[in-house]
């Protein structure tokens, strides 16, 4: 991919070797600097105006090439494609650009203007009205204008500013899906509320124990769209959601059971559940999440609802009404595999890749016929831990410190940007960052922060030197970067 810079006078290109690594403060220090600032940016051939919302460092934009969820013989791709088994007639999105508008990201599924996911804390900006998305549900207006189907499924990558754990990557690839049906088809004989029962009875049954304790339709917590659907449409489309999202829950698990006893057929299997609980989305109502019993703890596996009839309005199909579900393909790819470090996935290691090859070569076209093998882990390289601590900048707030202004206003501080600085500088050679110890200092009102850095590699010991140097640079930027001062 090529990522290039342009200002007024001049063209670099930031991708490249360890440069890159510094960009993301270099940003923040041309704006400071009141240099003249980059104009724009090209992202595989796009090209973006600049502002000063850009808060992306390259090493973020380096990882769009990788499109993981279609790399032959990688987890993820692997995970797609027995999602996608059970949707042989929805049309499939696999290749969709993830620069969107924040009206896409945003606006367009209604999240409120003051929403918390909209920060720059949490999201990566190009500009102002530009983000990487967050989430495929970003795609979900365009897709229900284009009308190509009445069922899709869009699978991508997407991007949000997070911890760094084992099981949080700044990069990561969701699944959406989505059915609908058009009310014009239907007449008062056979009501839209019986033609959807009737492609319930048309999905496969199942024989999993199912806990759904809630009302379809709950006034407060989760109300039906009284404008737009009758009590009796909402409880048909419901029915069709759950089955069919039970139905890849079937599919999932079954594999991973199967993986998990191993060759030894007579292994107990502990008998599949799962619960439907009820939940919240801008986008859909009444809303729920799929939880799923696997070794010991109720796992969410999915978020899904009845979509907000606004959304298919503005996207010019009025007479269409239905569902849409979303979820994550690494944490069924962890599970199903037994993949247990998030960082794995990015691995160009050939003993990584090699453990998921088919025997027979035949990848994707062997269709449902996926043999799920256990990830072998790699010995585990011992972990490096090194703390640091530090003051937050004064402020008139005991409670919290401000970033220095990279636009002339300043931002209070967040978590999130010491986990940017530790991914800039540490790149995957962190395992995890916790903040260990917090304390307000009792005349001052001054706060002070102390976070646990994990070192460890996925492929080699790291000699004590190395660390030293990785984390004295992370203390050097911290204080660049964030204006705190260190104890
Ligand atoms: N976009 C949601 C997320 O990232 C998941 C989701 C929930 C997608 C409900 C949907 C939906 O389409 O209807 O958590």
């Amino acid at each position: 991919m090529r990522v290039s810079v342009r200002s007024s006078g001049f063209v670099c290109t930031l991708c490249r070797s360890k440069q890159s690594r510094t960009v993301g403060a270099q940003w923040r220090r041309y704006y400071s600097a009141k240099e003249s600032p980059p104009k724009t940016i090209t992202i595989e051939g796009r090209t973006y105006p600049l502002d000063s919302h850009m808060n992306t460092p390259p090493a973020i934009l380096a990882n769009i090439p990788r499109r993981l969820h279609l790399q032959k013989d990688h987890p993820l791709s692997i995970t797609r494609q027995i999602i996608e088994s059970r949707f042989p007639d929805h049309k499939r999105h696999n290749a969709l650009f993830p620069v969107v508008s924040v009206h896409q990201n945003f606006d367009s599924l209604g999240f409120a203007p003051d929403h918390p996911g909209r920060a720059p804390s949490d999201t990566y900006y190009i500009n102002k009205d530009t983000v990487l998305r967050t989430h495929t549900s970003a795609h979900e207006a365009d897709t229900f204008r284009a009308n190509e189907s009445a069922g899709y499924l869009i699978s991508a990558d997407v991007y949000r500013r997070d911890a760094v754990d084992r099981s949080h990557y700044p990069v990561f690839h969701q699944m959406e899906g989505a059915q609908t049906w058009d009310r014009r088809n239907f007449s008062p004989y056979v009501s839209l509320a019986d033609a959807i029962w009737a492609d319930v009875e048309a999905l496969p049954k199942h024989d999993i124990d199912v806990e759904d304790p809630n009302p379809t339709i709950h006034p407060e917590r989760n109300p039906l769209q009284r404008a737009h659907h009758s009590p009796e449409e909402v409880e048909a489309i419901a029915a069709h959601l759950k089955r069919s999202l039970e139905l890849v829950v079937v599919e999932i698990f079954t594999h991973a059971q199967r993986a998990a006893a191993g060759t030894d057929e007579t292994a107990s299997r502990e008998p599949l559940r799962v619960r439907w609980v009820e939940a919240f989305f801008p986008f859909t109502s009444p809303s729920w999440e799929l939880e799923v019993f696997w070794q010991g703890d109720w796992l969410e596996v999915l978020g899904c609802g009845v979509t907000k009839q606004d959304i298919l309005i503005d996207a010019g199909v009025p007479e269409r009404v239905g569902w849409a579900f979303g979820l994550g393909l690494e944490r069924i790819a962890m599970l199903l595999f037994d993949i247990p470090d998030i960082r794995l996935f990015w691995s160009k290691d050939a003993r990584f890749l090699s453990q998921f090859k088919e025997p027979d070569g035949k990848g994707e076209e062997s269709g449902m016929m996926w043999d799920v093998k256990r990830f072998q882990s790699f010995s585990k390289y011992p972990a490096a831990p090194r703390d640091v601590a530090f003051w937050l900048p004064s402020t008139t707030s005991p409670a919290g410190g401000q970033l220095p202004a990279t636009s002339g206003v300043p931002r209070q501080f967040h978590e999130n940007d010491v986990m940017e600085v530790v991914r800039e500088v540490a790149g995957s050679a962190v395992e995890d960052v916790r903040l260990v110890d917090e304390f307000v200092h009792p005349k001052t009102g001054r706060k002070s922060l102390c976070y646990r850095v994990n070192y460890r590699s996925l492929e080699r010991t790291f000699t004590a030197e190395e660390v030293n140097a990785l984390h004295e640079k992370l203390r050097k930027r911290l204080t660049e970067d964030l204006g705190v001062e260190l104890r």
